[in-house]
């Protein structure tokens, strides 16, 4: 087993430092450990924000903990060279289709939800998004029409594996979970969603043991701030899900718990291959503090042990430790605590 550690930019290193002491403490038998330079960390050494030796290293890995990228000081490099491109490069190169988010509410931080606390305690729900199709890949163009208007337009397509693709790693997602999947599509009005649906209903046959529903995004939206927990897996495409994800997390409260994985077709032994990462960027106010939540980039490596290395048991015992953590009242200061990121950490181990 082989993970390759990028800590990148700003509380990048910080929050990395803490996970990698909680996966040291795991002991996992046989695990490789590369460490590699991304971001403005690696334009500063390397001149380039993805050197090749880093992106041979994700290749030969079979899972990527991705800190966080971002530099204000790189922020009037050409695009090629920000730090940015850093994940961008690692999604593309990688082919990592299927964007995961967790949005689960822990005890104790229900006041910070935008939701009402006994709404707010109900989520527990993965959003699955497309990633590489959909109208942001589109043709795309503006143009002027004869009597002198301009129109915009981009193209939303779905090629049927694209769709059968992210819909077997919904289900399989499902299947690790309470067996229920949600798909989110507008196929009232758009055609690419009714051969979304379509597609989604046929890979349905191979999962008997998922319980398989529809919703038009417009409801999905509403039913998401009215019941959240009706839902268990939701998957959709890029456009809907980037707006639906952006909703459900907010519905949870602060970003430095969210985590994320990017998922690809490549398989490891255990799982599926994949990049890990905390929904936050570098955030440079505070870095170098020592005061950022390294929360979410823990929760990020308890997704990795879940689909990559097939470690549930593992996975488990880190949101555990993380929640009981929260519910002790061990707090970050952008949850209205004061514990700083090592004190978590050590909150966390002492959890595990
Ligand atoms: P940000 O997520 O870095 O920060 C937003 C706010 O949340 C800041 O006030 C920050 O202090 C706070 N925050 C974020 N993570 C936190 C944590 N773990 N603990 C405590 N507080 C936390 O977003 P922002 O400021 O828009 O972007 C900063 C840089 O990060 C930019 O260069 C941006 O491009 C980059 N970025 C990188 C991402 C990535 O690596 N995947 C994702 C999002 C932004
Ligand atoms: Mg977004």
């Amino acid at each position: 087993m082989k993970i390759a550690l990028f800590a990148g930019d700003g509380i990048g290193p910080e929050i990395m430092a803490e996970a990698r002491r909680v996966l040291d403490a795991l002991d996992l038998p046989g695990l490789v450990l590369f460490e590699g330079d991304v971001g403005g960390a690696a334009w500063r050494a390397h001149g380039h924000p993805l050197p090749p030796e880093t992106l041979e290293m994700a290749r030969a890995a079979d899972a990527v903990l991705f800190g966080a990228v971002g530099d204000p000081e790189c922020d009037s490099l050409e695009r090629r060279l920000r730090p940015e491109q850093a994940i961008l490069g690692l999604r593309r190169e990688l082919d990592l289709f299927a964007n995961l988010r967790p949005a689960t509410m822990f005890e104790g931080l229900e006041d910070l939800s935008a939701l009402r606390p006994e709404i707010a305690r109900t989520i527990d729900l993965l959003i699955v998004r497309e990633l590489n199709g959909d109208v942001y890949f589109g043709e795309k163009g503006t143009r002027t029409l004869p009597d002198g208007r301009r129109q915009g337009h981009d193209l939303m397509s779905y090629a049927e594996d694209e769709v059968r693709r992210i819909a077997h790693v919904a289900f399989r997602a499902a299947q690790g979970r309470k067996g229920r999947l949600t798909s989110v599509d507008k196929a009232n009005v758009l055609e690419t969603s009714q051969l979304w649906r379509d597609v989604v209903i046929d890979v349905a046959a191979g999962y008997p043991d998922v319980a398989l529903t529809h919703l038009y995004v417009d409801n999905a939206a509403m039913q998401l701030v009215r019941d959240p927990g009706q839902f268990d897996v939701m998957v959709t495409g890029n456009l809907f899900g980037d707006i639906l994800s952006d909703q459900a997390s907010m519905c949870v409260g602060s970003i430095g718990l969210l985590a994320s994985a990017a998922l690809g077709a490549g398989r490891t032994r255990f799982g599926t291959r994949g990049l890990y990462e905390p929904i936050h960027g570098s955030a440079p106010d505070i870095a170098g503090r020592g005061i950022a939540n390294p929360m979410a980039m823990i929760l990020s490596l308890a997704m990795l042990l879940r689909h990559s290395l097939g470690r549930e048991a593992d996975a488990r015992r880190i949101e555990r430790a993380v929640a009981r953590a929260l519910a002790d009242g061990v707090k970050a200061a952008d949850l209205g605590g004061s514990a700083d990121t090592r004190a978590i950490g050590d909150a966390v181990l002492a959890r595990l």
